[in-house]
């Protein structure tokens, strides 16, 4: 049953019944039985994300838990008890940002269900006192038989853990289902990426297998595509001739943390185009899949990857920017430069600001740039798709150019996260003038209910073994494609690095780049 709550409209404005709708939009299914093996457990990622969205969802009934059915076995290097892990957890708890209601009661129903050993990736031992772990929880405890195993682990433990546990035959689903999750970063260029697949292919197959892009568990990235295919209203106009250009942008005010050590041999344009900011241009541009299904919506979205073309260095001069954030100031904070930041070379030439025209040699998208952006310590934290529409024909009101500018499409994704369409009005008086006006849906009034938080989607998709919004193989590979030469030519010293304040809007060639084609960046300023 489908209800309409108006754009602009705050929950309590609207009819109980649908209140009563749209407070339950966010209820969620129940998981199948199984056990969740965390490597990595004592980890960032687990302690912020994995922990606390599992906590949530056995908070709103989603696991199993109090059938016995769901267990988490924790694996990481340092020895611990299970009751010292699960303390450590219960501490991260209390101030994690993504519990959404902490009780002490539930906690201890939720701990219950934590076991911790201690475990070595490239240790083949460990991998066949796992698989005597999971027996003895299986026959003592009556945990599940199926497993997810999800791999919160630096890049370079996951051929070796994926191996072990083909030898240790975890991934045989004769007793139960057998899945495994992979973290980002998924390789670090084309070649490696592919051998990653075929260390995978080897032993999991394609329908155990989820690619995580956390991205693809946000609900307004989700909403992408109910908002193009499940309207009839913007598809029609969804292409080349009525789209002039497409701007997206993950801008952060945040550095890079703690996270020196990966962030020096990642770098923005690994770290979030190839993949975040490459799912939204997919999402964005994908044909209407045949079905919701995994095969359908992947398959569409490859295609969009490979009607991409990979760039010639000549266009990659053109085509991208990359730059790296010099000290700046907030109020009368002085903020560090990224060379000054702990844990990185004094000489870096590592990229924290990332700018690429792509282009979509498809008939519905030929001569439409998609530019994106994305930086660290930037003036606004903004996560957001603008699409822009042409120019209309004949500039009837054009005694006020500047304020009639042409109709955007804003699909913000975070914060604030809603859709805005900008349209032109009439001022009100006795004049024909036009001005910009604003018509806004924001989700947190026009649904008043709190949603899943990323990891929470995927974990319960994957524990359903919906792999919808995980990446394929082969669309892994398609993305490396593109980003490769742009990794290959800014390698080069000769590449020109371009600079921007900590606490600015980035980089003046990333304005240029578009300036030169008669277009401008949102300013982030704003
Ligand atoms: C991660 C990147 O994948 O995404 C981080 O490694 C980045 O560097 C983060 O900060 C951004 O995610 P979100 O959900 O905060 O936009």
């Amino acid at each position: 049953m489908s209800t309409t709550i108006n754009a602009d409209t705050s929950i309590s404005d609207v009819s109980p019944a649908i209140a009563n709708a749209a407070a339950n939009v966010a209820a969620l299914p129940e998981a199948d039985p199984c056990t969740v093996v965390i490597f990595g457990a004592s980890g960032d990622l687990a302690k912020r994300k994995l922990l606390p969205a599992l906590f949530n969802l056995a908070c709103a009934g989603s696991l199993q838990c109090k059938r016995n059915q769901f267990t988490i076995l924790g694996i990481g290097r340092t020895p611990m008890s299970d009751e010292a892990f699960r303390d450590a957890m219960h501490e991260f708890m209390l101030t994690a940002k993504d519990v959404a209601d902490f009780t002490e009661e539930g906690w201890k129903e939720f701990a219950n269900r934590i076991h911790y050993m201690v475990g070595d990736p490239n240790d083949n031992g460990s991998h066949e006192e796992l698989a005597n772990q999971l027996e003895a929880l299986a026959n003592e405890k009556g945990a599940s038989r199926n497993c997810l195993f999800y791999l919160s682990t630096p890049p370079s433990a996951t051929a070796a853990i994926i191996k072990g546990l083909g030898s240790a035959g975890l991934n045989e689903e004769t007793d139960g289902w057998r899945r495994v999750i992979i973290e980002k970063p998924f390789g670090r260029d084309l070649t490696s990426a592919r051998e990653l697949n075929a260390v995978v292919g080897s032993v999991f197959q394609e329908h155990q297998t989820y690619r995580i892009d956390h991205y693809l568990g946000k609900e307004t990235v989700q909403n992408i595509l109910v908002f193009r295919f499940g309207n009839s209203l913007f598809e029609p106009i969804w292409n080349r001739n009525y789209i002039d250009h497409v701007e997206i942008t993950a801008a952060e005010v945040l550095g890079i943390e703690n996270r020196a050590g990966y962030y020096e041999e990642s770098g923005a344009l690994r770290d979030m185009v190839a993949n975040h900011l490459l799912q939204l241009v997919t999402l964005t541009a994908m044909e209407p899949p045949v079905a919701f299904d995994a095969d359908s919506v992947r398959e569409e979205k490859v295609q969009v990857l490979r009607s991409m073309r990979p760039m010639t260095p000549d266009e990659i001069k053109q085509r991208t920017v990359r730059a790296q954030y010099s000290n700046g100031e907030k109020k009368s904070e002085q903020l560090a430069s990224y060379l000054e930041e702990k844990g990185v070379k004094s000489d870096s030439k590592t990229e924290t600001y990332a700018a690429v025209k792509f282009m979509i040699d498809n008939w519905r998208w030929g001569g439409v740039p998609f530019y994106v952006r994305t930086g660290k310590r930037l003036a606004s934290h903004i996560t957001e798709i603008r699409v822009h529409m042409k120019r209309t024909p004949q500039a009837l009101f054009s005694g006020d150019e500047h304020d009639i500018a042409p109709n955007v499409i804003i699909m913000q994704i975070q914060p604030d996260e809603g859709i805005s369409v900008n349209f032109v009005a009439k001022r009100p008086g006795t004049e024909m003038h036009a001005s910009t006006v604003q018509m806004n849906f924001r989700y947190a009034q026009g649904f008043g209910t709190r949603s899943p938080a990323a990891y929470e989607t995927l974990l319960l998709d994957a524990m359903q073994g919906d792999a919808t919004l995980f990446t394929r193989a082969d669309e892994v590979e398609y993305a490396w494609r593109l980003i490769t030469p742009i990794e290959e030519a800014w390698a080069s010293d000769s590449f020109p690095l371009a600079h921007y304040a900590a606490n600015s809007a980035g980089p003046a060639e990333s304005n240029s780049m578009l300036a030169r084609e008669g277009h401008e960046w949102h300013d982030l300023e704003k």
